[in-house]
């Protein structure tokens, strides 16, 4: 069994939390495998692989090319470090073609920090998407939080290590 870990992220907040929820499955004997989306696209997943997508709360929801190319105007307006991985597909558009029928999956996200109903949560959206191609969830999906000023929250990248063993368990 192999299990993936795939991420989108614009400012690299989704891809720490993609590494540290890698940590905790592989410490909780499962090893993960973290992959961006471009890297996804070359290697996609197989049959019976578990599934673990995250990506950046978008607009309540999933990023499209605009609120990406958003992103990048903030970055350089307000002096933000870009992801190596940010001028990959979203989440979206990878799953959109994704070739895949079914196995076991979850899903996390990250987002400002607040209540769920105000800020959206891209999990949400990941899991619907997976359904679509029969997948299982094996797990319910997770929200890890940054501040306004797009850090993680003290304490988030520990707590996404958490649910990476808990997810180990859980497989
Ligand atoms: C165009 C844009 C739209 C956003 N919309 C939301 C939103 O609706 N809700 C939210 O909680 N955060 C929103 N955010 C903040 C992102 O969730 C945050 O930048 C992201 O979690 C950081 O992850 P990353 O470093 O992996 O890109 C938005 C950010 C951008 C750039």
């Amino acid at each position: 069994m192999t299990v993936l870990v795939v991420y989108e992220s614009m400012y690299g907040n989704t891809h720490r939390i993609a590494e540290a929820i890698g940590r905790g499955l592989t410490e909780g004997g499962v090893p993960a495998e973290v992959r961006s989306t471009a890297e996804a696209q070359r290697h996609p997943p197989g049959a019976g692989d578990v599934l673990v997508v995250g990506a950046p709360t978008h607009g309540h929801g999933l990023s499209r090319e605009n609120s990406r190319e958003q992103a990048m105007r903030d970055a350089s307006r307000h002096h933000l470090d870009v992801d190596g991985s940010a001028t990959g597909p979203g989440v979206r558009e990878w799953l959109a073609a994704l070739d895949a029928q079914g196995g076991r999956a979850t899903a996390f996200d990250t987002r400002v920090k607040g209540p769920a109903m105000l800020t959206g949560r891209a999990s949400q959206k990941i899991v619907r998407a997976l359904e679509e191609h029969r997948y299982e969830l094996v797990a319910e999906p997770e929200s890890f939080l940054v501040t306004m000023g797009n850090e993680l929250v003290p304490g988030e990248e520990e707590r996404a290590v958490a649910w990476g063993r808990g997810l180990a368990a859980a497989l």
